[in-house]
Order: structure tokens, then C-alpha cells, then sequence
């Protein structure tokens, strides 16, 4: 019976907790900790966790006899909260983004290493049926060699989004919509289709005056097998018609699951596939479900690898590789250069102050009542227009 404590009793913890209690033969939750004790009492309450113990400090887990640590903390505290933790022996499993910049990356990874305990990234959205297939499909190769892959990670959300005191604050969100809302797809992108070689990027703040941080990205790939990749990271889509598309040689498949192939006529111009297409059909609908979805699904994976010494399917390098192509995405759009991958540890990006001294600045974040706000620009604009 593996011994788990959740440090960071907000939001996402009930998915980890949630995850936990689905597998009452494998593990039990013993402390939850959060620096306000009523919200790791609250979470111990809720979920009526009987064997834990709540405390303020996290250091006060490190002699505590406890195998698997979830942290659910902000961004900003991951690195060393997880450091301390592997290297006081304990396995982490860690929510995404999984640390504020590439050097506090590498130290998580140096001390899962040095520990030899597990460090697994949250990426929950590989571990969902559709997910799954789609990527045993490309596997399998059916639809040849990929030439374009299309992601478009479209959300939208209003001005008062950026209301709340810490959001779109380059020092403490660590981004705007590349990395807050694009994560998840840019994870599967990677993958699905392995590192790029270099990325190009633009981005911008196009509707949110009250935040640091763009919220839109169109960011260009270019791989090594010579394929190209277009990823658009929005805030102001509307629909939020989120997709992947990968168009290979033979067919194109998409997320969600569409289908299309194409074979020539004898003047170069297309014809329908229809017998492709119903076999890349018929392969996709043969796969199995997967038993557990989204964090339920990782933390499986996480406690077998544990029981049974396999490797987690999203490591520390996973997290890392996420975090490489999104800083590569802000080195870009920032200077308006082609950035090649992986970024050094002596890139000025590589840090989070050198990010934070480099990176596009879109506006002051100083408005905390947008709508007079807004009404007063408007007022300005009526008088000068
Ligand atoms: N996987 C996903 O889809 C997903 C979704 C939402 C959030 N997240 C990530 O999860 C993390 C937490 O986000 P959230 O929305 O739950 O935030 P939250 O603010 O709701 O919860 C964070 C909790 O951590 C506590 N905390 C802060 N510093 C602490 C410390 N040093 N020690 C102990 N407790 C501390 C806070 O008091 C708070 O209760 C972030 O990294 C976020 O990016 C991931």
C-alpha cells in the first residue's frame, strides 16, 4: 500500500485526490498540505480522507514515511517543493507547467536522477481514449510519413479574465495563453511528432489591455525529417474550436477523429480514397478504451511504475521538452529571430529572471476594475475621435 501526500489542497488537487480514491487497494492518502491549513483541512473533510494528517509546511512531509508525493501548487513553487521532496525519497508526481523556467526543469530532472525516484509531469490529456488511438495510429504508420501538422489550441476568455490579481503577470503566471492554455496540446504535439528542430514565432495582445502577456501566438515548426507544423495558441476565439490535424502522405487524420485520403488521378489531380479511409476507420474503432482517463489514468501509470519498476509514460523530460519549445515560442516571438531547440543553459531565456528581463512586456497589469476602466477609454477615445 503506497503512502501518498498532495501538497496544494486548491483547484486541481481534487483530481489528484479524486485519482487517488479510485485505487483504495494500491494507495491511501496520508497528509495534505497547504500553507492554509483550513484549505488542506477542507480537502481531508470533502473527501473524508480518514488517514491524513494536514500541515502548513511541506518540509514537515520529508521525514514523514511517505512514497508518492502530488504537488498542486503554483508554478512558481514546483521546482524546489519537488527537488526537496525526491531527495528526501519520495516519488512526485507534479502538475504542469512543470516549473517556471528551463533551469528550475533541469534541477527537478537532476534530482529525480540523483534520487532515483520517479518524476512524472501531469499531462492528462494523453491518457484519453481518443488520444490514445489517434496517436496508435499515426504508429502504425498507415498514413505515411507526416508532412503538416495543424494545432489549433483556440479559447477564449473575457476581459475580466485578467482581473484577478496574479493572471497575466509574466512573474507570476509565467505567461499568457502559449503557456497557460497551450500546454496540453503542445505536449501532444511533441509528443506525436517528436522535437522540432527551430520554431518561428509572432505574438500579441490583442484584446486583453490588462494583462503583460500576448494572448495570441502563431509559432511555425520545422522538423528534422523536413515536415512543418503550425501551432496558433488563442485567447480570442471564438467556438474555441480546438483541433490537430496530420496530414501524411497518404491520408490525414485529426483530433477529433476525421479522416480524409487521397490517391492521384493519372493527371496529378485528387481523388478520394474511400478504402483507406474506412480501414484507418475500422483500425481506430478496433483500439481498446483505456480503463482510466485524464489524471485518473496518469496516476495509474504512476503507481505502477512504482509497484512494478516501468517507466512512466510523461518524465521529467516530457515536462521539460513542453517547456523548451514554449520558452523557444517567447525567445522568438520576443526578438523576432528563428530560435533553434533545445535552448542552453546559457541562453538568456534559460532563467526566469533572464526570461523575465527579455520577453515582450503588452501592458502594465494595473487595472482592477476593467469595465470602468474600459468605459473611461472610451470616453477618451469619443474625445478625440
Ligand atoms: N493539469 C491541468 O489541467 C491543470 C489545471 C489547473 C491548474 N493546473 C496547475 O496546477 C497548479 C495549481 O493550480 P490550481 O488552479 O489548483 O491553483 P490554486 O490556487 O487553486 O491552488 C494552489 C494551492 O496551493 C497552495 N500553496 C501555494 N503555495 C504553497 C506552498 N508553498 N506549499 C503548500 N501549499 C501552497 C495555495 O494555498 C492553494 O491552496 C498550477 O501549477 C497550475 O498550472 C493544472
Amino acid at each position: 500500500m503506497l503512502k501518498v501526500a498532495v501538497i496544494g489542497a486548491g483547484i486541481i488537487s481534487c483530481a489528484h485526490v479524486e485519482g487517488y480514491l479510485r485505487f483504495p487497494d494500491r494507495c491511501k492518502i496520508v497528509a495534505v498540505c497547504d500553507i492554509f491549513e483550513q484549505e488542506a483541512k477542507r480537502l481531508i473533510a470533502q473527501y473524508k480522507l480518514k488517514d491524513a494528517i494536514s500541515c502548513v509546511d511541506y518540509k514537515a512531509l520529508i521525514d514523514m514515511d511517505i512514497d508518492l508525493v502530488s504537488i498542486c501548487t503554483p508554478t512558481y513553487t514546483h521546482a524546489a517543493i519537488a527537488a526537496e521532496m525526491l531527495r528526501s525519497g519520495k516519488h512526485v508526481l507534479v502538475e504542469e507547467p512543470m516549473a517556471a523556467s528551463l533551469e528550475e526543469c533541469d534541477a527537478m530532472i537532476t534530482a529525480a536522477e540523483e534520487s532515483g525516484k520517479i518524476l512524472s509531469v501531469v499531462a492528462q490529456h494523453r491518457f484519453r481514449t481518443p488520444i490514445m488511438r489517434l496517436k496508435s495510429v499515426l504508429n502504425s504508420g498507415m498514413i505515411g510519413k507526416v508532412v503538416h501538422a495543424q494545432v489549433d489550441s483556440l479559447w477564449w476568455r473575457g476581459y475580466c479574465y485578467y482581473e484577478l490579481w496574479w493572471r497575466g503577470a509574466w512573474e507570476k503566471e509565467g505567461g499568457g495563453s502559449t503557456l497557460t492554455h497551450s500546454s496540453h496540446h503542445i505536449d501532444l504535439l511533441l509528443w506525436m511528432m517528436g522535437k522540432p528542430l527551430d520554431v518561428q514565432a509572432v505574438m500579441a495582445n490583442t484584446a486583453h489591455d490588462n494583462a503583460e502577456v500576448e494572448d495570441l501566438s502563431i509559432t511555425i515548426l520545422r522538423f528534422p525529417n523536413g515536415s512543418l507544423g503550425q501551432l496558433t495558441s488563442s485567447l480570442v476565439h471564438h467556438g474555441e474550436a480546438q483541433r490537430m490535424i496530420f496530414q501524411g502522405t497518404e491520408a490525414c487524420i485529426a483530433e477529433p477523429w476525421q479522416v480524409s485520403a487521397t490517391i492521384s488521378k493519372p493527371n496529378g489531380l485528387p481523388e478520394r480514397h474511400p478504402e483507406l479511409e474506412q480501414r484507418l476507420n475500422a483500425y481506430y474503432e478496433s483500439l481498446p478504451s483505456l480503463p482510466y482517463e485524464l489524471h485518473t489514468g496518469q496516476i495509474d501509470d504512476v503507481l505502477r511504475a512504482i509497484e512494478q519498476g516501468t517507466r512512466v509514460l510523461v518524465d521529467g523530460e516530457s515536462g521539460k521538452a513542453t517547456m523548451q519549445l514554449i520558452t523557444a515560442v517567447y525567445k522568438s516571438a520576443s526578438l523576432g529571430t528563428r530560435v533553434t531547440l533545445p535552448l542552453s543553459a546559457d541562453d538568456p531565456f534559460y532563467t526566469r529572471k533572464g526570461l523575465l528581463s527579455n520577453v515582450l512586456q503588452f501592458h502594465r497589469k494595473q487595472h482592477t476594475q476593467p469595465v470602468p476602466e474600459r468605459s473611461m477609454k472610451a470616453k477618451e477615445r469619443s474625445k478625440t475621435s
